[in-house]
C-alpha cells in the first residue's frame, strides 16, 4: 500500500515538473519571439502579431521591407499563395493593386531619370517633364532617319550604350538605323491624336510613353523601317539576343502583350543598364522585374 503512494506521489511530482518545464520553455520561446519582433515593429504591432498567433518562420520572410505592415500580414499570405509570388510581390501587389490595371488610377512614374524609370499604361509622366542631359544623335556618328528640325535625342547614356551596340552589329554585318528616341508630350499627343488615332494598342497617350524619359529608342533595318518585316531579318535576331549586353532590352515583346499593354515591337528597345542581363535572361517585362526586385 505504501509504494502505492510513494509511486502516486513520484508521479504527481515529475508529472508538475513536466508542466514547469514546457511552461517556462514556452515562456522564453514567446520572450525571444518579443524580441525579435520589436527589431521591426511597435509595441502595439508586437501585441497584435502575438494576438493573431503568426508564426516566426512565416513572418521573417516579410519582416525586413520597409512597405511591410503587420495589419495585413494575412493578406500578403494569401496573395503570395493564390498567385505564388514572392513576399515582397504580395507586399508590392496589396500596396498597389493597380499595378497592372490600365489607366486605373494612373500613379507619377516610378525611378524618374534612372535606367530603371517606370513608365507605362500605370505610370505617367507630367506634360511638362524633359528629363536632364539629352544629347543630339548628330553628335555621335550613328546612322539616324533625319527629320528636320526634329532631330533624335537620347539621354547620355543611352546614346553612348547606343553606338556601341550599332558598331558591334555592323561589325557583324547587320546595319541599324535609329529611327527615334525622346518623344516630347506634345509629340506624343500628336502621334496618339492625329496619327495613330487614339489606338492604345500601338501608341502610349501622351504622358504615358517612355520614348518622354529619353531612355526609349526605335531601332530598324533601313528596309524594314518601323513594320514587322523586321522581325524577318538576322539583324532583328541579333539585336534581340544582344540588345542586353549593351544595357537595352525589348521593351514590348510578343506573348506579354496582356502585361505590356502594347502589341509586339520587334523595333521598341529600352535602356536599362545593369538590369538589362536579369530580364533578358529570365525572360520577363520591365513590370514584372520591378515589382519582383524593388519595394514600391
Ligand atoms: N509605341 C510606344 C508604345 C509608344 O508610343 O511609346
Ligand atoms: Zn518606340
Amino acid at each position: 500500500m505504501k509504494e502505492k503512494y510513494r509511486f502516486i506521489i513520484i508521479f504527481a511530482l515529475l508529472t508538475a515538473v513536466f508542466f514547469l518545464l514546457i511552461s517556462i520553455s514556452r515562456h522564453n520561446e514567446k520572450k525571444k519571439q518579443i524580441e525579435e519582433l520589436s527589431e521591426y515593429l511597435d509595441n502595439e504591432e508586437v501585441a497584435f502579431a502575438l494576438a493573431n498567433n503568426f508564426k516566426m518562420e512565416e513572418l521573417r520572410d516579410f519582416l525586413d521591407f520597409d512597405n511591410f505592415s503587420i495589419f495585413y500580414f494575412r493578406s500578403y499570405q494569401r496573395l503570395k499563395d493564390d498567385y505564388n509570388l514572392t513576399p515582397l510581390e504580395a507586399i508590392n501587389l496589396f500596396h498597389n493593386p493597380n499595378f497592372y490595371s490600365f489607366y486605373k488610377n494612373p500613379k507619377p512614374a516610378l525611378f524618374l531619370e534612372t535606367p530603371l524609370v517606370l513608365v507605362n499604361k500605370c505610370y505617367y509622366l507630367e506634360e511638362d517633364f524633359v528629363p536632364k542631359g539629352l544629347v543630339m544623335i548628330d553628335n555621335y556618328d550613328i546612322p539616324h532617319y533625319d527629320r528636320k528640325g526634329d532631330e533624335i535625342q537620347l539621354k547620355i547614356a543611352t546614346m553612348d550604350s547606343l553606338k556601341l551596340m550599332i558598331e558591334e552589329a555592323k561589325a557583324k554585318g547587320h546595319s541599324l538605323v535609329v529611327y527615334s528616341g525622346y518623344r516630347s508630350f506634345e509629340k506624343q499627343r500628336y502621334l496618339y491624336y492625329e496619327v495613330y488615332n487614339e489606338n492604345d494598342d500601338i501608341s502610349a497617350r501622351p504622358g504615358f510613353s517612355e520614348h518622354q524619359t529619353g531612355y526609349a529608342v526605335d531601332i530598324s533595318t533601313s528596309k524594314a523601317g518601323l513594320t514587322y518585316h523586321l522581325e524577318k531579318t538576322e539583324a532583328y535576331i541579333w539585336l534581340k539576343d544582344n540588345a542586353h549586353r549593351f544595357g537595352f532590352i525589348l521593351r514590348f515583346p510578343k506573348g506579354k502583350e496582356d502585361l505590356t499593354g502594347y502589341q509586339f515591337e520587334p523595333w521598341h528597345f529600352r535602356y536599362v543598364g545593369i538590369h538589362a542581363e536579369v530580364i533578358y535572361q529570365d525572360q520577363l517585362t520591365l513590370e514584372e522585374y520591378i515589382i519582383v526586385n524593388f519595394q514600391l
